[in-house]
């Protein structure tokens, strides 16, 4: 199945902004965090997160987890430790299937998504929708076409998942992408239709953060969670043996230098964002040394 709604036997995704309640005009905040890298990025995201929820007190948090289990993938125990911190959606990307344990886990459950233009066959599903304080948000993970293995197209598949999605307060899309012009052109297709297109998988965040004129937040990239020190994500020195000597070489996380990038979407009304902003910061020094 290619999309997921809120099932009524999940507590937390039950019910819809209504009419009066406070959140019915669409106020809310999104904290969208780049791709976690390594069981380094996850102690980074969860060092992170008490100081990024009392400064920006976001109203949900997606993660990107594509690379969350040592570099490549994502397992069921360290989706459900993503989730049990507060993760209300994990989107992933073109490393979805590097374990395969995680496969019956993808379609089980609904707060982990998968590229939803990848085939039908595939396990999974990639939109789904989550409540929180009164207020309905959709999110969807798109892979791009461009260098990517996504079945069918980016930009016909958006159609039909925004489609089924369903009533939702904001909607999120992560445009999972290695060309900046597929995720320019996804910004502009669904402008002043969603609250926000970001891009993750290059690992490393643009400059380019905008509300565009239809109201919708865009990003090419938000970059990663994990070791700057490192070649997006990898140990620096075996990324560079591997270029100059063009031979298999073993790729290990690097450990040097982590930090936590993120985009805080702020807004007032339905469908629409008010501001975009980066969230660029290294891990808590008093958190470093635990691991
Ligand atoms: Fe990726
Ligand atoms: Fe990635």
């Amino acid at each position: 199945m290619a999309e997921r709604q809120a099932s009524a036997d999940d507590p937390q995704a039950a019910g819809g902004a209504q009419e009066g309640s406070p959140d019915a005009n669409g106020r809310a905040s999104v904290l969208f965090v780049g791709d976690i890298v390594g069981g380094i990025g996850r102690r980074t995201l969860l060092d992170s997160l008490p100081v990024l929820r009392e400064r920006y007190e976001p109203t949900f948090v997606i993660a990107n987890g594509e690379n969350v289990a040592g570099g490549l993938g994502i397992t069921p125990k360290l989706a459900d430790e993503l989730i049990a911190a507060g993760i209300d959606v994990i989107t992933l990307g073109n490393h979805t299937y590097h374990r395969r344990e995680v496969y019956a886990y993808l379609d089980a459950q609904p707060r982990i998504l998968r590229p939803v233009n990848f085939l039908r066959s595939q396990p999974g599903h990639g939109a789904c929708t989550v409540e929180r304080d009164g207020v309905r948000l959709g999110v969807v993970s798109v892979s791009g076409n461009l260098y990517l293995r996504a079945g069918r197209s980016a930009f016909t598949e958006i159609e039909s998942a925004l489609g089924e999605l369903g009533a939702a307060a904001h909607i999120v899309v992560d445009m999972h992408a290695e060309a900046t012009s597929e995720k320019v052109a996804m910004g502009w297709h669904l402008d002043g239709r969603v609250t926000a297109v970001v891009g993750t998988h290059t690992h490393v965040p643009t400059a380019d953060a905008r509300v565009l004129p239809g109201g919708t937040a865009y990003i090419t990239d938000v970059g990663m969670t994990g070791p700057r020190g490192g070649v997006i994500g990898v140990k620096r020195e075996q990324a560079i043996e591997s270029l100059l000597t063009q031979m298999p070489v073993r790729f290990e996380t690097s450990q040097e230098d982590p930090w936590l990038m993120a985009v805080l979407i702020r807004c007032s009304r339905p469908l629409r964002a008010d501001s975009i902003e980066q969230v660029l910061m290294p891990r808590p020094p008093a958190q470093e040394g635990t691991g």
